[in-house]
C-alpha cells in the first residue's frame, strides 16, 4: 500500500495479493489506522492511503533506502529510556551490525559526559546504530567523527542548511546546537567488540519546546521556519552513514578526515578544553590526527592530543 500511496486498492485485490481473508484485510486496515495511517474507504473502489503518520516507523523510512551494512533489524519504540541503552541490550543478545533502535520519545536520553539529552515525543530523531568495525579501540573516535560528517551532510542535502561541526561531533548553526552524538563502545584492551552511535537531531521543536537551560539549542524547524519531514531525514541519515561507513572500511579514515575538516568550526580557533574530573584550560585547536583526536597547543606553548572531553569555542 505504501508504494501505491494515493491509488485505490479494492478489499478483494488486497485479500488476493496478501492471501488473507476479507475480514483479515479489514482488521489490518483498522490496525494501520490505529498506528496513525490515514486510509480512506470508498464503496466499490476500496481503500486508499492518503496520509502517513508522523512516526518513524521503519516500514516508511526504509522505502527507497539502499544500504548494504546498516540493514537492520530495526526496532521502533513510542517511548524508551534511551535508544543507546536499548541497543546495548540487543548487542549483548548478539544482534548483528546494522541493528537500529529508533524512538519517538526518550525518557532518559543520555548525552556526553554524563549529561542528559532532552528528547520530547515526535519532535526529533532519536536513533542508535550498532557497528562492529574491525578496529582497535583506540581508533573508535574515527567513527564518532564519521557520524558528525553524516549528520552535517544529511542536513545539507535535505534542508539546504550549512551547519558546522564542533569537535568531536556537535552540529551547530550560528552557535546553536542542532544535534549531539554519543558514541559508546564495548571493548577489551586489544579488541573492539561493538560500538553504538547514538544520534539526537532536533528537528521539529519550537523555541518553547526547549527548557531554559537549553537556550543554546535549536531545531531545523526553528532555523528554516518550516516543519521538516522526519522520514526523509532518517532515510538520508542512514543512507549517508552506510555510504561513509563503507568508504571508511574500504579506504580508512583519510577521506572522512578531510570531509570533517572541510565542515569543522573548531580548527584554528581559541578553545577551552573541559575534561571530566580535571580543571578546564585554554588552548588553540590545531588539527585532527589519524585517529580522530584533536591536536592542540596550550597557551604555554605545549602541544597535546585530546581523545575525550569537550571543547567550547572562546569568543573572539
Ligand atoms: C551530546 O551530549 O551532545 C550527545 C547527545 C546524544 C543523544 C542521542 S539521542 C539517541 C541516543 N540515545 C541516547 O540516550 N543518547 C543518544
Amino acid at each position: 500500500m505504501l508504494q501505491k500511496k494515493g491509488d485505490f486498492c479494492s478489499g478483494e485485490e488486497l485479500s488476493r495479493e496478501l492471501r488473507i481473508s476479507r475480514t483479515a484485510v479489514w482488521k489490518q486496515i483498522k490496525t494501520l489506522r490505529e498506528k496513525g495511517y490515514l486510509i480512506e474507504a470508498a464503496p466499490r473502489r476500496g481503500y486508499r492511503l492518503v496520509g502517513l503518520p508522523d512516526r518513524l516507523y521503519p516500514e516508511i523510512f526504509t522505502v527507497g533506502l539502499n544500504t548494504s551494512l546498516l540493514k537492520g533489524p530495526y526496532y521502533h519504540f513510542m517511548k524508551v529510556d534511551s535508544t543507546n541503552r536499548a541497543l546495548r541490550q540487543l548487542a549483548e543478545e548478539g544482534k548483528p551490525q546494522g541493528t537500529i533502535v529508533i524512538a519517538e520519545e526518550q525518557l532518559q536520553g543520555r548525552g556526553r559526559l554524563g549529561r542528559s539529552w532532552h528528547s520530547p515525543p515526535g519532535k526529533g530523531i532519536w536513533i542508535s546504530v550498532l557497528l562492529k568495525p574491525p578496529l582497535a579501540p583506540e581508533n573508535s573516535a574515527c567513527l564518532t567523527l564519521l557520524a558528525g560528517v553524516t549528520v552535517q551532510k544529511t542536513i545539507q542535502e535535505v534542508t539546504g542548511l550549512e551547519t558546522g561541526i564542533k569537535w568531536p561531533n556537535d552540529i551547530l548553526y550560528s552557535g546553536d546546537k542542532l544535534c549531539g552524538i554519543l558514541t559508546e563502545i564495548k571493548a577489551e584492551m586489544e579488541a573492539l567488540h561493538y560500538l553504538i552511535v547514538g544520534i539526537g537531531l532536533n528537528v521539529n521543536q519550537g523555541k518553547s519546546d526547549f527548557p531554559p537551560e537549553l537556550a543554546k539549542s535549536s531545531s531545523l524547524k526553528i532555523i528554516t521556519g518550516q516543519k521538516q519531514d522526519r522520514h526523509q531525514l532518517t532515510t538520508a541519515l542512514l543512507q549517508n552513514m552506510d555510504n561513509l561507513y563503507r568508504l571508511f572500511l574500504q579506504e580508512g579514515f583519510g577521506a572522512i578526515r578531510e570531509m570533517w575538516k572541510g565542515k569543522n568550526i573548531t580548527l584554528g580557533q581559541k578553545i577551552t578544553v573541559h575534561r571530566q574530573g580535571a580543571a578546564s584550560f585554554s588552548a588553540t585547536a590545531l588539527d585532527i590526527d589519524g585517529k580522530g583526536r584533536l591536536k592542540i597547543v596550550t597557551e604555554e606553548g605545549r602541544e597535546d592530543t585530546i581523545t575525550a572531553g569537550e571543547v567550547s569555542l572562546n569568543p573572539e
